[in-house]
């Protein structure tokens, strides 16, 4: 199967936040953000393997910064790495000033999908090539962060996360 680039399944969408999606302090909810990051993901991860894909886990999400209603809301999702079946995919999250067009990173999100065929059964993905700095990085990293998400899960012993325990050591 074909490697593939980050630049390649890219998504990127803009959307505005209304009022009936915010708490009483007019801020957009977390779950909205959580949605509409597994919405872009999810076509991301859809756009890398050309299979269905289904969210596995969500294994970072920081609201660093609150949304106000009425902001302009910017997300690109991004692969990382792929293993054998599962995809990795970053998410980060900008406002754009209505007046300036400067966009300010708010958020920054790491979900986890798998495809699958057509019965839900996980099924193999084409590798990820990184090419620019940023892309290296989140590659090389990908590796200890999917260890620690199934440590977390149950599905791998903490004794065989070798590249988890050695950021440790
Ligand atoms: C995700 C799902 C397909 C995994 O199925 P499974 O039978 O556990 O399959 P496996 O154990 O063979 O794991 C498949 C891949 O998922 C990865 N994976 C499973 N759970 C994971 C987790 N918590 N974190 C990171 N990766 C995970 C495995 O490492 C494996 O990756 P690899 O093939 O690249 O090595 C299955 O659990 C599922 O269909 N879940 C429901 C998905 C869904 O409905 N999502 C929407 C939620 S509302």
């Amino acid at each position: 199967m074909k490697g593939k680039t980050p630049s390649e399944s890219r998504t990127t969408t803009t959307d505005m936040v209304l009022p009936s999606e915010t708490n009483h302090l007019n801020h957009l909810f977390g779950g909205e953000l959580l949605a509409r990051m597994d919405r872009a993901a999810y076509i991301t991860a859809q756009r890398h393997s050309q299979r269905i894909a289904v969210t596995a886990s969500v294994n970072h999400v920081a609201f660093n910064n609150a949304v106000p209603v009425g902001s302009i809301l910017s997300l690109e999702a991004s692969v990382s790495r792929s293993f054998n079946t599962s995809m990795e995919v970053f998410i980060d999250v900008w406002t754009e000033d209505r007046i300036s067009g400067v966009k300010t990173k708010v958020n920054e999100a790491i979900y986890t999908f798998v495809a699958v065929d057509e019965a839900g059964k996980p099924t193999s993905v084409p590798e990820l090539i990184p090419e620019t700095a940023l892309e290296i990085e989140r590659f090389n990293g990908a590796l200890r962060r999917r260890q620690l998400s199934l440590v977390l899960a149950g599905k791998m012993k903490p004794a065989e996360a070798h590249e988890l325990k050695a950021i440790f050591e």
